[in-house]
């Protein structure tokens, strides 16, 4: 694939000082994890209220703890894509970076990036459910989920609908949105908040917006430039641009 970028995109890039990259799960899919919405979404086939809040899982621990554990099955047996794998390079090239994910799956890290943070927790660590300690290993036991040590249910420690997200990383995405000169919004369908006020929080501070996504969102008017692309596909070429940039070299 080649690609003509514009001049006002080449200069926003060469400008820039601080870069924001906001994800979402559409930089997952050509890794091989499913979406939430759009084509074939994981909410088509199961209700966010009965799996992905608090509610749910007072009511049925074990439909949601089975859920989660059938997602994290799948963590093994997928690898970062060449999206990650430009985004984990980009820190590089920016004097202030932050990656500011809403997945949970942990291909960030895997391909390399270490300025970041993960808005909706992780796949990979649990926590119980009534003291809040971490579980670094699940106890031996028949029940389903286990407990922890103070009789609480154990569960992952990911953020759920109508519950709070982690207040440091919140501040760091905040005020790196505040600062930022260049914001990109990559594979997230922009309706889950506050992640989708990302964008507004920095476009009002005058940066330079890019959206790359599959099809248009709700928020797609807002970008300066917007990018029908896979992440996967137009994640390295986005990169090469910013090498060529940032070092002259190609
Ligand atoms: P969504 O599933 O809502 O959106 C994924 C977006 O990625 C869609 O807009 C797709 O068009 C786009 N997409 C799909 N494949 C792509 C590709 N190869 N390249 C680029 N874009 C692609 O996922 P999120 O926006 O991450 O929260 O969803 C936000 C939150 O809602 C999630 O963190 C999760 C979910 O419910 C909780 O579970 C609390």
């Amino acid at each position: 694939m080649s690609m003509v970028f514009s001049s006002d995109f080449i200069e926003a890039i060469r400008s820039a000082q601080s870069c924001l990259v906001l994800t979402g799960a559409g930089v997952s899919a050509e890794s091989g994890l499913m979406t939430f919405r759009g084509m074939q979404g994981l909410w088509d086939d199961f209700n966010p209220q009965e799996l992905a809040t608090p509610e749910a899982f007072a009511c049925d621990p074990k439909k949601v703890w089975e859920w989660y554990q059938w997602r994290r099955e799948k963590l093994p047996l997928v690898q970062p894509n060449p999206g990650h794998l430009a985004i984990a390079e980009m820190e590089k090239y920016f004097q202030n970076f932050l990656l500011v994910t809403q997945n949970i799956d942990g291909l960030h890290q895997r391909a390399g990036s270490v300025k970041m943070v993960e808005l909706h927790g992780n796949l990979n660590r649990n926590k119980c459910s009534r003291c809040g300690i971490m579980i670094e290993t699940l106890p031996d036991s028949d029940e389903v989920p286990p407990r922890c040590k103070c009789g609480g249910r154990i569960r992952p420690d990911v953020v759920w609908f109508g519950e709070m997200l982690p207040e440091a990383t919140l501040k760091k995405a905040w005020q790196m949105a505040g600062m930022a000169d260049l914001l990109f919004s990559v594979g997230t369908s922009s309706v889950v908040q506050p992640a989708a006020s990302l964008g507004l929080v920095a476009r009002n501070n005058g940066a330079f917006l890019i959206e790359v996504n599959l099809e248009k969102t709700e928020l797609s008017g807002m970008f300066n430039q917007v990018f029908l692309e896979k992440a996967g596909q137009i994640m390295p070429l986005i990169l090469e641009e910013i090498v060529k940039a940032k070092t002259g070299k190609y």
